[in-house]
C-alpha cells in the first residue's frame, strides 16, 4: 500500500475519498466493536476507526496494534459525526474507516514517551535520540531550524553573496579553543586541525575577489561545555570587502529583520541600539547584557574611600574598585536567599558580598557600623536606595567584581520575575579593547583574533600602551546571549606585524601558523570584515529552548560524548598501526 496523504492533511473537502496513510501508532482505543487508532506521522495525526463496517479479520488485526507500531491503513475519509470533532486537530473534522492494515514494523516497549512531553532525563533522552526526535516538541525544532537555514540562504543569495565551502581538515585557526586534530595516515606524525571557524579561509577568498561570502558551516572546538556550547556547532559565516562597519551592521540587521518575519512574525525594531564595551561592563558588568531589565550597576569606589572597613579599602589601595547594585525591594530576604548570593559572588573569585537592607532609618547590615553615616549616605543617594531595597557590594578588581555583580544581576533578574519573555533586546557591542592581558601567561591576547583591525586612531599606542587600543570589533547580542561577533579586518602587512609584535608572536612563530595569509596579503588584499553567528544559538532563541541541544538533532552531552553511538570510542590496534600512532593511556602512578 503506498500513501496517498500525510496525516496531516485531510479534511471535510475530502470526504468521501479513498485513501492509504501511513505513519505511527500513536494511540489505540478500543471501545467495544470500534477499535480507534490515531496514525502520527510528521505532519499531523489522523484517527483510523475500526468498526462493523470494516472486515472482521481487519479488525482482529486492528487490536495487535500498540504505540509506535508503523502501519499502513486505506479506507474512506468520512465527516466525524456531530459533537465528536477535535478542534485542536487539523484534522479532527473527519476520520478514516478503515477498510485494509498492514503492519509493517512492530515497536518493542518504548524507553521514553514519545507522543508528549517527556520526563526521561537527557542521558536517555540522547541515548535514544532516534525517538525523542519523533516528540512533537523535537520535531517543531528542527523544523524551524530548517526553516532558519532557509531564510538565512534566500538573504544572503537576494543579496548577491556566494555560497562558498572551505575545508574541514585544514591548519589551525586561531579563536581561542583547543583544537580537534586529526591524524594524516599519509604523512606520519603530522595532523590536521578541524576548523574552529574558517576565519583564515574567508579572508582568503576576499583575496580572491569573492566579495560578498556566507557559508552555513561546522566549526569545532575542544572547549568546556555549557547549556550554549557543544563541541561542533554551526555557525552562519560571512566576509565582504570593500565595506565598512556600517554597511555589516546594515546587512546584519536586515537579516534578523527577515529571521524574526519570516520565523515568529514579528517586525523588529532596527537599527539596533548600540554601546561600548566599556559602557556594557561599567553597567551590566558583562558584555552580554541582558537589557530587558534594570537592576544596573554603580560604580562606589570614591564614595567608600576612607571608611573604616578594611576589606574594601585594602581592595582600593591596591587598584581595586567597588561596585554595588541595587536590588529594588529585597530588603526581605532571608539568610539563605543571602548566603546563596554570596556564594555566586565567590564562584565568580569575589572574597565576599557586603550587603545593606535600607531601613526607614538608613543603611543596615552586618558591617554598617564600620562606615560613618556621610558614607551610607552617599552610598544611598548613589545607587537610590529607598526603604525595603537591599544593596550589594563587591570590592576588588575591576574584572572580578564585574563578573561577579553582573552574574547577581542575571540570576536576580530570573528570580525576581524582572525579565519580560516577550521583549526582544537585540544590541551592538563596539569599541572592544584590542587586546587583554593573560595574568597566566603573562601576556598579551588578542580579544578577538589576531586579524582584528585596531581602530586607526589608536594604532600609536599599539608598541607602548596595547591594553588601551580599541578594536573595529563588534558582537550582537540578544537578551543577555553572544549571538556574533565579529570585526574590520588589518589588511595591510605592517599593521598585522605590529600586532604580532603586541601579542609576542615572532616572524617565525607567524610565518609557520599563518605564513599562506600573509603571503597572499602582498598579492592586492582588499580591505575587509565581516561577523559570524551561532546558528545553534539563534534557532535555541527562536524556539524558546534554554539549550542549543534541543536544536541540535544530534548533539553531544555535556562531557563532550555521543551517547548515542558511543563516539569517541577507542580504535583498533591496526589503525593506531597506520597512522603510527601510539597511546600512552597509563594511569599516574601506576608502573
Ligand atoms: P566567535 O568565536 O565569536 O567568532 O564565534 C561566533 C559565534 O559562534 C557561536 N559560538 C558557539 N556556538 C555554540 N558552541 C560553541 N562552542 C560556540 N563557540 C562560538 C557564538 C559566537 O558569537 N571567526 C570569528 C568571527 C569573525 O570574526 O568573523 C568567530 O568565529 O554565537
Amino acid at each position: 500500500m503506498q500513501r496517498t496523504h500525510s496525516c496531516g492533511e485531510l479534511t471535510e473537502k475530502h470526504a468521501g475519498k479513498e485513501v492509504v496513510l501511513s505513519g505511527w501508532v500513536s494511540n489505540r482505543r478500543d471501545h467495544g466493536g470500534l477499535t480507534f487508532v490515531d496514525l502520527r506521522d510528521r505532519y499531523g495525526i489522523t484517527q483510523v476507526i475500526f468498526n462493523p463496517k470494516t472486515s472482521r479479520s481487519v479488525q482482529e488485526k486492528a487490536k495487535e496494534l500498540r504505540d509506535e507500531f508503523v502501519v499502513a491503513v486505506s479506507g474512506n475519509v468520512v465527516k466525524r459525526p456531530k459533537g465528536t470533532e477535535n478542534k485542536e486537530l487539523s484534522t479532527g473534522a473527519i476520520e478514516v474507516q478503515a477498510k485494509e492494515l498492514e503492519i509493517v514494523s512492530r515497536c518493542e516497549p518504548l524507553p521514553l514517551e514519545v507522543s508528549g512531553k517527556t520526563l526521561a532525563n537527557e542521558d536517555v533522552r540522547l541515548k535514544y535520540r532516534f525517538l525523542d526526535l519523533r516528540r512533537p516538541e523535537m520535531q517543531q525544532n528542527i523544523v524551524l531550524r530548517h526553516r532558519l537555514g532557509k531564510v538565512v540562504r534566500e538573504y544572503f543569495y537576494s543579496r548577491g553573496f556566494l555560497e562558498i565551502e572551505t575545508p574541514f581538515l585544514s591548519k589551525s585557526t586561531p579563536e581561542g579553543a583547543r583544537d580537534y586534530l586529526v591524524p594524516s595516515r599519509v604523512h606520519p606524525g603530522k595532523f590536521f586541525a578541524l576548523p574552529q571557524s574558517p576565519q583564515l579561509f574567508k579572508q582568503l577568498l576576499m583575496v580572491s575577489g569573492f566579495d560578498k561570502y556566507f557559508q552555513i558551516v561546522k566549526c569545532f572546538r575542544d572547549e568546556d561545555l555549557r547549556a550554549d556550547r557543544q563541541p561542533e556547532f554551526t555557525q552562519i559565516d560571512v566576509e565582504m570587502s570593500f565595506v565598512s562597519e556600517e554597511n555589516i551592521f546594515e546587512i546584519v540587521e536586515g537579516l534578523f529583520k527577515d529571521i524574526f518575519k519570516e520565523i515568529k512574525g514579528i517586525n523588529l525594531k532596527t537599527p539596533f541600539p548600540r554601546i561600548s564595551y566599556e559602557e556594557s561592563m561599567e553597567r551590566f558588568g558583562v558584555d552580554n547584557p541582558d537589557m530587558r531589565f534594570g537592576l544596573e550597576l554603580v560604580e562606589v569606589t570614591e564614595a567608600i574611600k576612607g571608611s573604616g572597613f578594611k576589606a574594601f579599602s585594602q581592595e582600593i589601595e591596591y587598584n581595586g574598585i567597588v561596585k554595588a547594585l541595587n536590588a529594588e525591594k529585597c530588603g526581605g530576604f532571608s539568610k539563605k536567599e543571602l548566603d546563596e548570593l554570596i556564594e555566586l559572588a565567590q564562584v565568580h573569585r569575589a572574597k565576599g558580598l557586603v550587603w545593606f537592607k535600607v531601613a526607614s532609618g538608613g543603611l543596615e547590615g552586618p558591617v554598617a557600623k564600620f562606615f560613618n553615616e556621610k558614607i551610607l549616605k552617599e552610598l544611598a543617594s548613589k545607587t537610590k536606595a529607598k526603604e525595603n531595597d537591599l544593596l550589594l557590594l563587591v570590592a576588588g578588581k575591576e574584572e572580578v567584581v564585574n563578573a561577579a555583580l553582573g552574574s547577581i544581576r542575571r540570576e536576580l533578574g530570573k528570580k525576581l520575575g524582572l525579565i519580560d519573555d516577550k521583549k526582544i533586546s537585540f544590541v551592538w557591542i563596539v569599541d572592544f579593547p584590542l587586546l587583554e592581558f593573560d595574568e597566566e601567561e603573562d601576556r598579551w591576547q588578542a580579544k578577538h583574533h589576531p586579524f582584528t583591525s585596531p581602530q586607526e586612531k589608536d594604532l600609536p599606542l599599539l608598541e607602548k600602551e596595547p591594553g588601551k587600543v580599541k578594536a573595529r570589533a563588534y558582537d550582537v547580542v540578544l537578551n543577555g546571549v553572544e549571538l556574533g561577533g565579529g570585526s574590520i579586518r588589518i589588511h595591510r602587512g605592517e599593521v598585522q606585524e605590529k600586532m604580532f609584535a603586541a601579542l609576542g608572536i615572532s616572524k617565525q612563530e607567524a610565518e609557520a601558523k599563518f605564513g599562506f595569509l600573509l603571503d597572499a596579503f602582498k598579492y592586492g588584499a582588499p580591505p575587509h570584515g565581516g561577523i559570524a553567528f551561532g546558528f545553534d544559538r539563534i534557532a535555541a532563541m527562536l524556539a524558546g529552548t534554554e539549550s542549543i541541544r534541543e536544536v541540535i538533532a544530534f548533539p553531544k552531552n555535556k562531557a563532550a560524548v555521543s551517547l548515542m553511538d558511543s563516539a569517541p570510542s577507542p580504535v583498533s590496534e591496526r589503525q593506531l598501526k597506520e597512522l603510527k600512532l601510539k597511546l600512552d593511556l597509563e594511569k599516574k602512578g601506576k608502573k
